[in-house]
């Protein structure tokens, strides 16, 4: 963690919120809003995806991305990849991690990556081995993210224990880092307090916790509050909540990055990111896709009468 902060957030917009949306985003305003953001102090951005470009055209840059975004001071560039060969293409980059995904339910896996969750492993396993032997991955960490930790939309409900057992199989792969994801927003406070603490407890000394909340049902910011219950201190989230879901109309998608941080700095936590920069940011989405909606309260509502977030307290 960055010296001088409480909790990390970490913006994925750039991922998360890009990949259902059609509309390409031109590399450079992509490189001109990870730019923008870093500057208000955001530590961490994952940037892009290592995917077949086939599967989700707005990646095709992801080279060129990560080129790009490599040369801002002080901002650690991290990309999502979902196998060995996005992973070697991303080693070639020198991105200072890349994120790797495995849902803990079988279907969840079988339909985003086309495999079990046993073979997504033996694919981590060999990326770590490349990461160890490549010498221009010799920098690059591993995260790894366990999606629907809490529910799935096509099994319903997952269990605690195998969210827990594959954590631990990944740790032992290698993970530097664990986020646990509530991809489709099936989670509340009360199962995201229980399971985060043993997460915390059981590896939370070995590989950095994370956690990355969906806010499709309304409860991405309470789950925040428990997850910081239990002791994590590393959220994603994306700049206007940009993202959703094809298939969901009228969902939102990742957290709001902007309302995440007022709740951390209103409760006396340090994220060293600059509120009203963020604001400002959210214009280079809008006038790159001019018909997304944007999400956020603090955006509409503004800053209540004096506010003082912690990063600004002497
Ligand atoms: N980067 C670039 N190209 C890739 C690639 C990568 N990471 N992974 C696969 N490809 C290419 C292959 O070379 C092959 O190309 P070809 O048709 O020209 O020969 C093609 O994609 C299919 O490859 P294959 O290994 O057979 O993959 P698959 O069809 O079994 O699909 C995944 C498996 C993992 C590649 C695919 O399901 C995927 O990318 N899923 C990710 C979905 C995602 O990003 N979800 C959101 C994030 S949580
Ligand atoms: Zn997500």
């Amino acid at each position: 963690m960055r010296a001088g902060i409480d909790v990390e957030v970490r913006e994925v917009g750039l991922r998360d919120g890009l990949q259902s949306v059609s509309t390409f985003f031109p590399t450079a305003e992509k490189i001109a809003w990870v730019r923008a953001e870093a500057a208000c102090g955001m530590p961490e951005m994952e940037v892009c995806s290592f995917v077949s470009p086939k599967l989700i055209p707005q990646f095709a840059d992801a080279v060129e991305v990560v080129a790009g975004t490599l040369e801002i001071p002080g901002l650690s560039v991290s990309a999502l990849t979902p196998n060995l060969k996005g992973a070697l293409r991303g080693f070639d980059t020198g991105v200072h991690k890349l994120n790797y995904v495995t849902s803990v339910s079988e279907s969840h896996n079988q339909s985003n990556v086309r495999r079990s969750t046993d073979e997504s492993l033996e694919d981590f396993r060999r990326i770590v081995e490349a990461r160890d032997h490549l010498p221009q991955a010799a920098d690059t960490r591993l995260g790894v993210g366990l999606s629907t930790a809490w529910g799935c939309s096509i099994e319903g409900a997952v269990d605690k224990d195998a969210t827990l057992r594959l954590a631990g199989r990944f740790v032992e792969a290698g993970a530097d880092e664990l986020a646990i994801c509530d991809t489709v927003g099936y989670a509340n406070p009360s199962e995201v307090k229980a399971l985060l603490s043993r997460v915390v407890e059981e590896y939370g000394d070995a590989v950095d916790i994370a956690a990355h909340f969906h806010d499709t049902r309304g409860l991405g910011l309470a789950n925040v509050y428990a997850a910081l219950e239990a002791g994590v201190l590393r959220y994603d989230a994306t700049l206007g909540g940009l993202g959703g879901c094809p298939y969901a109309p009228n969902a939102t998608g990742n957290i709001v990055m902007d309302d995440l941080v007022f709740l951390l700095e209103g409760a006396g936590l340090k994220t060293g990111v600059d509120l009203d920069c963020l604001i400002e940011v959210r214009e280079i989405i809008t006038r790159n896709l001019p018909d997304e909606d944007l999400h956020g309260m603090y955006a509409r509502a503004g800053a209540p009468k004096g506010f003082r977030p912690a990063s600004r307290a002497a």
